[in-house]
């Protein structure tokens, strides 16, 4: 698709323009087509881990590449946190993937949980709490939760550009992508449950700080997430559905007995798709083609990813997210952050964009596609068994109109919370702006992705375009030369 034929959100003058310029597009999305919508679905309390969630936003997980060698926080990673904070979000989703240990860090900046650093975690909830505080004027506070992480393939731990793949399972598309030959070894079973005891001893530090909650990750192909779609993978975590959701049940009986206090939430990629390219035959110097799924024929059927149709892997097949619903479900697990796809191999799914980051492409689709693929998706499986209370994902994309579609989404039942990610980096006060019925248009995400490029070219992320402490950085030039040394050598 050429983005000529894209809407542009932007240039929409109301919300019945909206509305007409996604039913053209064969969307059905709840919207709430008053110009002031009603809020008060979003605004509801809801019970959460013995707390009130004040209203039904929700913040997801960011991580800002901010942190330091030995996994501490920066200035910059505080002032993340407070902004979430001062969002007024009802839920706080993890605030960023936090490693379990050194070598399951996605980059050597990320946060890690051991006890020498649980005191600056304590700092960074406090400063957020405080923040929550002084913008809703209130004695209430949101529920906050600890995302807890090993990024498995995607693991990074002493360089941003040397990988250190610790993987699930061969996979033939992702393993040549990365150049790991056909026998690039799995962990093994010995070490996964080493990991699990990593976890159940960040699980007690998390406890012990006070969070609220930890979800366990298995989402954008990092560890937990890899391990869902290993058909081909021997042993005990492997093959069956009993195999492979074992790491899953094993973490949940570990960390309840190592903090039984704690809260447990879970954020999974209910679907997914094949890794995606730029198209060469549409690409032009500087200029990256549409996506297009990369050749996998020879690969059929497709035993290697979890949520995807195995005969026709471009298309999504929920029998296998439904039935880890139902898991969360008897396991206890009080709520499921939905998202989809994978920031690296496919990022037109997992967080639509008119504009691709660095290492990205041409949308291949209306970006408003992939937010009611994703909206739709959180529907069906929120509709099919009392279960975890839901998050949705991937609403900044539909900008101004954030309010009016999250207000119906929650009214209509489609979701429990609304998650934003972008949406709060360029623009914090978006939730509680949106329960008193106002927007900064000129602080709404555009989908530059920025935040996604610098983190790809080893700077610290943040909302480059939007954000004046990073606008003004040195690494804002830093960002531009490698934008545009990346274009020239295209
Ligand atoms: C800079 C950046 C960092 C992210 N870090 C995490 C993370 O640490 N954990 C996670 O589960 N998702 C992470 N995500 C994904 C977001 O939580 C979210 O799913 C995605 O941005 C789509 O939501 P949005 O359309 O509201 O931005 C990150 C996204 C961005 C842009
Ligand atoms: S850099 Fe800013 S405007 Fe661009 S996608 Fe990220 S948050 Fe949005």
């Amino acid at each position: 698709m050429s983005s000529e034929g894209l809407v542009r959100l932007p240039g929409l003058r109301s919300v019945a323009e909206f509305a007409a310029a996604s039913a053209e597009l064969g969307l059905s999305l709840p919207i709430d087509t008053a110009e002031s919508p009603d809020t008060s679905a979003l605004a509801a309390p809801i019970p959460l881990y013995g707390r009130q969630a004040p209203n039904r936003f929700c913040i997801q997980p960011m991580e800002g590449w901010d942190g330091t060698p030995d996994g501490r926080p920066t200035d910059l990673t505080s002032r993340r946190w407070e902004r979430f904070g001062r969002s007024g979000a009802g839920l706080i989703w993890g605030c960023e993937a936090v490693a379990v240990r050194h070598d399951g860090r996605a980059n050597p900046c990320q946060l890690v949980l051991r006890p020498e650093t649980a005191p600056d975690l304590e700092r960074l909830l406090e400063r957020l709490l405080r923040a929550y505080r002084d913008a809703t004027g209130g004695d209430g506070r949101p529920v906050v939760g600890l995302q807890l992480t090993h990024s498995g393939r995607y693991c990074r731990p002493t360089a941003w550009d040397r990988p250190e793949p610790r993987i699930a399972a061969n996979h033939p598309l992702l393993d040549a992508r990365m150049g790991l030959t056909a026998d690039y070894a799995p962990v093994t079973d010995g070490w996964i449950r080493s990991l699990i005891e990593d976890y159940a001893r960040a699980a007690a530090l998390a406890q012990r700080i006070g969070f609220d909650f930890v979800d366990l990750k298995h989402c954008h192909g990092y560890f937990g997430h890899e391990l869902l779609g290993a058909l081909y993978r021997p042993g005990a975590y492997g093959g069956c559905w009993e195999n492979r959701t074992r790491y899953l049940r094993e973490l949940v009986d570990a960390v309840r007995s190592s903090a039984p206090r704690l809260g447990l939430a879970v954020r999974f990629s209910a679907f997914d798709t094949v890794p995606y390219m730029p198209d060469p035959y549409r690409s032009a110097p500087g200029r990256p083609g549409p996506g297009i799924p990369v050749p996998h024929c020879h690969c059929m059927p497709y035993v290697y990813g979890f949520g995807v149709d195995r005969d026709a892997p471009t298309d999504i097949d929920l029998t296998e997210p439904a039935r880890f619903m139902s898991l969360l479900s008897e396991l206890g697990i009080e709520a499921a952050n939905i998202t989809g796809g994978s920031p690296y191999t496919n990022p037109h799914v997992q967080r639509p964009a008119l504009y691709p980051p660095s290492d990205g492409y041409a949308p291949p689709e209306d970006p408003l596609v992939g937010v009611a693929r994703h909206m739709h998706v959180t529907r069906h499986l929120r509709g099919l068994a009392a279960g975890p209370l839901v998050v949705g994902t991937a609403y900044t994309y539909l900008q101004d109109f954030v309010p009016h579609v999250a207000a119906a989404a929650v009214a209509q039942g489609w979701t429990d919370f609304v998650g934003l990610g972008r949406m709060v980096l360029s623009y914090p006060g978006l939730p509680l702006d949106a329960l008193q019925g106002r927007l900064e248009r000129k602080r709404v995400c555009r989908t530059f992705s920025d935040c996604t490029t610098a983190p790809r070219n080893g700077l610290p992320s943040g909302c480059y375009p939007l954000d004046e402490r990073y606008k003004r950085s040195p690494e804002a030039r830093r960002l531009a030369e490698r934008k545009s040394s990346a274009r020239s050598s295209r």
